[in-house]
């Protein structure tokens, strides 16, 4: 099996039965912010859009660019989809041009003509990816590959169970604007962030030791910022609570705890996996390109420096009233949302920046009121400030995702009162009524289920399965004294009381060995 590096999450695999182009990502992504590190543009892409075979692991717009998929993907390649709740990836596919879809049953291996074998499992929470991500399992002739890219499972059992997996490729660096956004002192940044990496590379080694793979490829990120606005984002100026690591960072990381077996994918590497070993060969060698990073980024930021202006100058619709444009997209689905607006519990403000940098309009998402309207000088626990021509683009383009273009942009700022709240950002990634229903329907089942089996963790009995998204917590809880941190996502919760300490609600069901009566479970929406 050959696995050519097409850069970032992207990557061709080849075998005799056919080859398969996964999460192909060349155009800057949300608000021209996200870049692929390393370049991936000068590839020859003609040729490499020739597959049998496309699948895409998920729609954020760094696996599914639409603009690449239209321009450089064969129209005769069959989409292997995942089996997602909406059937909004399979429409913008059809909208790019593509007519053959192979759905595949969710973690059901599919035999296709000339002996490939894959399976894709796929993730449906609203917290996973824009209401799904998924992985890709393939076999052919003995050879197994698992590409996880950034999806989360709760542990890769069901991939494990089909045989020992000779590549293993997922994610290991940071994918989200937590907490360099946050309007906080530097040096509390710094601590978050430090902590963040070190959890990103804990949950890292956890999924490596699951599966035992031969090889182990470190992909998805981490992305590169151009804009002179974001270039501080790139992990380049020293900044240990920086959380975009890159490969190279992964395998001296990886060094650390006794990986021996990492291989970094530049794109245009190729690596030849057999069951007896991998042989790989690349462009230039890794050490030398990642000793010449800035260099690499700074050419970079010089050649698409178009691009981004460019860009920019299709953000302003002056013409576009944003207060009545948000009420109208919003209003509807504040009277249909139950859970989301309960979880969200209060008004969210929007501080938006005119074109002259210095007026503001202040908008409010009045949750428990059900409605937008000006802001009225009240407290508020959540505040972002961007810039108006942002929203007013969203507007513009009947945006029904603002995580997958506004937030995960990294501009704008954020201020909050207490813990994080999923349930905003969930909110705002379901600016349509079928994905609303959708993130009500899975609120309203998970938060009825009783989960009952519990589990010894040091001098705690707790509740097995996370309050967050139900990870197997006797392989990524860890309890230090008082308290319990979830690997999976680093979620953190008081164990005499069941409070989740990083977001509102969730609170876990623990008391101690020896106590005699358990501490009462919690609602999850609290
Ligand atoms: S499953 Fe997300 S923190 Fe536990």
């Amino acid at each position: 099996m050959r696995v050519t590096g097409t850069g970032h999450a992207s990557m061709r695999i080849d075998t005799a039965a056919g080859s398969i182009l996964c999460d192909p990502w060349v155009n800057p992504a949300y608000f021209a912010s996200w870049f692929p590190f390393p370049d991936n543009s000068l590839l020859d892409w003609a040729s490499l859009g020739q597959v049998d075979y496309l699948y895409v692991s998920h729609l954020h717009r760094d696996h599914f660019d639409a603009k690449h998929l239209r321009d450089h993907v064969s129209k005769d390649a069959t989409v292997l989809l995942p089996e997602f709740p909406t059937s909004e990836m399979e429409d913008e596919l059809r909208a790019l041009g593509f007519a053959k879809f192979l759905k595949a049953p969710n973690e059901q291996v599919v035999e296709l003509p000339g002996g490939l074998k894959i399976m894709i499992q796929a993730l449906t929470s609203p917290t996973d990816g824009p209401i799904g991500d998924s992985s890709l399992w393939v076999e052919y002739e003995g050879v197994r590959l698992l590409n996880q890219n950034d999806a989360r499972p709760t542990d890769l059992t069901v991939f494990a169970e089909l045989g020992h997996v000779h590549a293993h490729l997922l994610q290991f660096s940071g994918a989200i604007w937590y907490p360099m956004v946050y309007e906080l002192p530097q040096a509390a940044k710094t601590a978050f962030g430090k902590q963040k990496r070190d959890r990103q590379f804990d949950r890292t080694w956890r999924y490596i030791d699951d599966l035992k793979a031969d090889h182990v490829f470190p992909i998805a990120g981490p992305p590169c910022f151009l804009d002179d606005a974001l270039w501080q984002f790139n992990d380049i100026h020293g900044d240990e609570g920086n959380i975009f690591p890159d490969q190279s960072v992964f395998l001296s990381e990886y060094a650390k705890v006794g990986g021996t077996n990492g291989i970094v994918l530049l794109p245009g590497s190729v690596a030849e996996v057999t069951t007896e070993g991998a042989t790989t060969t690349h462009p230039v060698p890794v050490e030398e390109f990642f000793a010449n990073k800035v260099a690499h980024l700074e050419e970079m930021r010089e050649r698409k420096r178009g691009v981004i202006e460019a860009e920019k100058a299709s953000w302003r619709h002056p013409e576009i009233d944003v207060l009545a444009g948000m009420k109208s997209r919003i209003e509807p689905l504040l009277d249909e949302s139950i859970y989301l607006a309960k979880g969200v519990g209060g008004p969210v403000r929007f501080d938006l920046v005119g074109y002259d940098g210095d007026s503001v309009e202040s908008i409010v998402v009045d949750f428990p009121g059900k409605e937008v309207r000006p802001y009225a000088d009240e407290k508020v626990r959540y505040r972002f400030r961007t810039e108006r021509a942002l929203v007013e683009h969203l507007l513009h383009i009947d945006e029904v995702d603002w995580v997958n273009s506004l937030f995960l942009s990294c501009r704008f700022s954020a201020a909050r009162i207490g813990q994080y709240n999923e349930f905003v950002y969930a909110f705002f990634k379901c600016l349509s009524t079928e994905r609303l229903q959708y993130a009500e329907g899975w609120y309203d089942e998970h938060e009825r289920a009783v989960d009952a089996e519990d589990i010894t963790l040091g001098d705690w009995v707790v509740q097995r399965r996370c309050p967050h998204l139900k990870a197997d917590l006797s392989r990524f809880g860890i309890v230090d004294g008082d308290q319990l941190t979830c690997q999976l996502h680093g979620w953190r919760f008081d164990l005499p009381s069941g409070r989740c300490l990083t977001s509102v609600g969730h609170k876990v069901r623990a008391h101690r060995v020896d106590a005699e009566t358990p501490a009462p479970a919690g609602e999850a929406l609290s």
